[in-house]
């Protein structure tokens, strides 16, 4: 079997892998992630809603992709009721929890799209704004991903990705990687009864991109502008950019 083949099947086992298992954890996926983070991920969301709306005036349509349980969109809606958000995701079990959410909150302008986010079908210069929280790392493509969202952001248009970093500090760092290689785990067997997914969220963080290592393949996506914020000593990280 020739190499392009083999690394296509990997490449296609990964994705199917990554969504069956978002699929098994999505009715526990909120409760998870306020345990694991004690609520702040809520917080960090809303901050790189803020960080967003710095860049742009009046925004009208936003993307939001591997929207998951639909927490960015909700945040960007509460800051911009008026706005138009697409959230695509491809597993429609988790969509189904942000159809819920957002229909709890009344929230409207709000439009939902089962798809994978390394081949959607939106046009070029269509979005003020596009965000991803959590998603990017466990896309196969990732370069093709920020391509597409280069292309389908309007010129001025801001991206937001909000993602796992690497703390900065090497004390807080082992401390950290100490609680995450071995809590979070235990966490997910205990709480959503899935220790194999919470295995998987800190093997994930090996094969994801440092922060200066992203904000270069950003800007080289062709962003004019791009800058990170790290929180909680660089535990997660804010990746804003400019088209
Ligand atoms: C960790 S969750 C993040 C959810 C949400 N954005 C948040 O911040 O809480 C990752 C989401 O990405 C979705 N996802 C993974 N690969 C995808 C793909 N190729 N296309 C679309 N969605 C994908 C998963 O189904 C899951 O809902």
């Amino acid at each position: 079997m020739s190499q392009t083949i083999k690394k296509a099947i990997t490449n296609n086992e990964k994705a199917l892998y990554v969504n069956r298992m978002f699929a098994e954890i999505a009715h526990k996926y909120d409760l998870l992630n306020n345990l694991m983070t004690l609520g702040l991920h809520s917080k960090w969301k809303e901050e790189a809603i803020d960080l967003v709306l710095k860049e742009i005036d009046c925004p009208k349509l936003a993307l939001d992709l591997c929207s998951g349980t639909g927490d960015l969109a909700v945040s960007l809606n509460s800051k911009i009721p008026q706005i138009k958000i697409t959230c695509v995701d491809n597993c429609p079990e988790m969509l189904e929890i942000a159809k819920n959410k957002t229909k709890n909150l009344k929230i409207k302008n709000i439009d939902f799209l089962e798809a994978d986010c390394e081949n959607l079908p939106f046009y070029s210069w269509s979005f003020d704004i596009v965000t991803v929280g959590f998603g990017l790392r466990n896309l196969v493509n990732k370069e093709k991903c920020l391509k597409n969202v280069f292309d389908f952001l309007k010129p001025g248009g801001v991206f937001a990705c909000v993602d796992l970093a690497y703390p900065v500090n090497s004390l807080w760092q082992r401390l950290y990687f100490f609680y995450f290689y071995n809590f979070v785990p235990k966490l997910g067997e205990l709480f959503a009864k899935n220790k194999e997914a919470y295995t998987y969220l800190p093997v994930s963080l090996k094969t994801w991109y440092r922060q200066e290592e992203l904000k270069k393949l950003i800007l080289q996506t062709g962003f004019k502008k791009c800058y990170f914020k790290n929180l909680l000593g660089g535990v997660i990280a804010i990746h804003v950019a400019v088209k």
